[in-house]
């Protein structure tokens, strides 16, 4: 029997899922972990959480799906991108890890960007604008601001290298990942030397760099035993948790887009060339398709507009869910469908992190306009979903000006789960959407790339064909998507209406 195992080391939680050589999923295991805001818009998480939950969630998969050791031949490895892991000469963590949703670099980013003669040469050079959430203005703020902690800098991972450092004994990390600390040069798949010279930093800081599917290192004995598995077993390169959940929904050939709402969420296209939007307002990155290119919207605040919502004002909701066995999101979602497209004229801007694409702001903040008293909470929540995906058309509308073709729309992540949120896909993109058949995202796409490493497929393209099928899909209605041309405009105008007070909000300070 030949096994794979996908892990993703996600920002509410590690998920662990087993494959066979068919694609077919043998068991899955999630375990949760927190995050921490110690200032408004900061996002910090312990690497050692993300461990525990591995070794926890990767036990818990070989106990269910009945494994033994030698049956698992690969592991794939795919997590939350950007997270800048801190390791002194001894490798211990020097300090928490700052998240990809985190804003405290604004600074850094402007620096980068005189450093490298100007955003124009520094998109040559990367392919990308400098953002706070990127991983280089992570290691520049702490040279800035915790001088003691960087001076006893020698290593900085991605959160899935960290867990692969742990796993292996290896530093290394693979294109698609690597994408997103600003340090690469995209276009030739290799380190930027010209970057890492204009900011000073030492190519020693980083990881070796593969392309994802191939093998990156061996378990290390004592862990192979704690896990369950054989000291033969290899990890794979992996990916960024975005391209990773492109794979494990097929998005491997031109002209298929898949939106995923998870935390954050995703546009994105596959790109048989580096094209690169001279604005930066989408990323252009490695995929994890070797020799390829992807491209992408992140919107920072998706699913988690909606889990801020239930967890901060809806208490009493999630109790009695316990007691009932109930999805507390089920029963907000279901008092949302009783409300009609546009929630009666009440906006919500989902920037509850600050915003990435389209706006590129750190000082952005969620809001809800329009409340009267005819609102329920059931108009709060449709309102959520809707500014949510109308986030998602701000990328898709940049995709489309960039001439990238999309022929299908796939949608995925926990929030397309829900039926509700993808009826207003389908009606604010104006678009059919589809799903497949497998939904476990960036866990499944790894765990595919590590069947590829093991040679059970000949690529990553084999790979999805044989196992990724379309299953379901969900076309625009009419009035709805009528409504929601009209009202799409005004959601981007009331953005450019409040930025400077968005300013203003962040200059009063906390
Ligand atoms: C991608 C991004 C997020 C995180 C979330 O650029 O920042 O999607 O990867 O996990």
């Amino acid at each position: 029997m030949a096994v794979f195992l996908g892990i993703d080391i996600g920002t509410s939680g590690t998920k662990t899922l087993a494959i066979d050589e068919s694609g077919k999923i043998l068991a899955s295991a999630t375990e949760t972990y927190p995050c921490y805001v110690p200032r408004p818009l900061w996002s910090e998480q312990d690497p050692e959480d993300w461990w525990q939950a591995v070794v926890a969630s990767v036990r818990q998969v070989v106990d269910r799906a009945g494994l033994k050791p030698d049956d698992v031949k690969s592991i794939g490895l795919s997590g939350q991108m950007h997270g800048s892991v801190f390791l002194d000469k001894n490798d211990k963590v020097i300090r928490r890890a700052i998240l990809w949703n985190d804003q405290r670099t604004a600074a850094e980013c402007a620096e980068i960007e005189q450093r490298a003669g100007g955003r124009k040469n520094l998109i040559k050079m990367v392919a990308n604008p400098a953002l706070t959430g990127f991983t280089a203005p992570k290691i520049l703020w702490l040279r800035n601001h915790e001088k003691r902690n960087f001076d006893k800098l020698r290593k900085v991972l991605l959160p899935k290298d960290e867990i692969r450092r742990r796993l292996t004994g290896e530093y290394a990390t693979e294109v698609s990942d690597a994408s997103g600390m600003l340090l690469l040069d995209v276009a030739k798949r290799r380190w930027s030397s010209k970057l890492l010279s204009a900011l000073e930093l030492d190519e020693s800081l980083l990881a070796r760099c593969y392309e994802s599917e191939d093998v990156t290192g061996t378990l290390r004995p004592e862990v192979a035993e704690q896990l369950g598995l054989s000291p033969k077993c290899v990890v794979v390169g992996g990916a960024g948790d975005c391209a990773a959940g492109a794979v494990g929904n097929g998005i491997v050939a031109k002209g298929v887009l898949s939106t995923s709402i998870g935390t954050s969420g995703v546009m994105f296209v596959h790109s048989d060339e580096v094209k690169i939007d001279p604005q930066g307002r989408i990323h252009t990155f490695c995929h994890a398709v070797r020799g390829k290119w992807h491209m992408m919207g992140v919107t920072l605040s998706a699913g988690g507009s909606l889990q801020w919502f239930r967890n901060a004002l809806c208490k009493a909701d999630i109790e009695a869910c316990k007691v009932s066995g109930i999805d507390p999101y089920e029963v907000l979602t279901d008092e949302a469908a009783r409300v009609p497209p546009g929630s009666q004229g009440l906006f919500f801007l989902p920037y509850l992190s600050g915003e990435r694409t389209p706006h590129a702001d750190p000082d952005a903040r969620g809001c809800f306009v329009g409340i009267t008293h005819a609102h329920t909470r059931g108009h709060l929540v449709r309102a959520i979903l809707e500014g949510v995906t109308y986030s998602l058309r701000d990328s898709l509308e940049i995709i489309d000006g960039l001439g990238v073709p999309v022929r299908q729309i796939r949608a995925s992540g926990g929030g397309s789960r829900s039926p509700l949120w993808r009826q207003i896909q389908a009606d604010v993109f104006g678009r059919k959407v589809v799903t497949i058949n497998t939904e476990e995202g960036p866990a499944y796409g790894v765990a595919l790339l590590a069947a590829v490493g093991a040679g059970a497929f000949k690529n990553v393209v084999e790979a999805c064909q044989a196992t990724i099928r379309v299953v379901s899909e969900t076309a625009p209605n009419r009035a709805a998507a009528k409504h929601y041309d009209r009202a799409f405009p005004l959601y981007q105008q009331l953005y450019r209406s409040l930025r400077d007070d968005f300013k203003a909000i962040t200059a009063l300070g906390d």
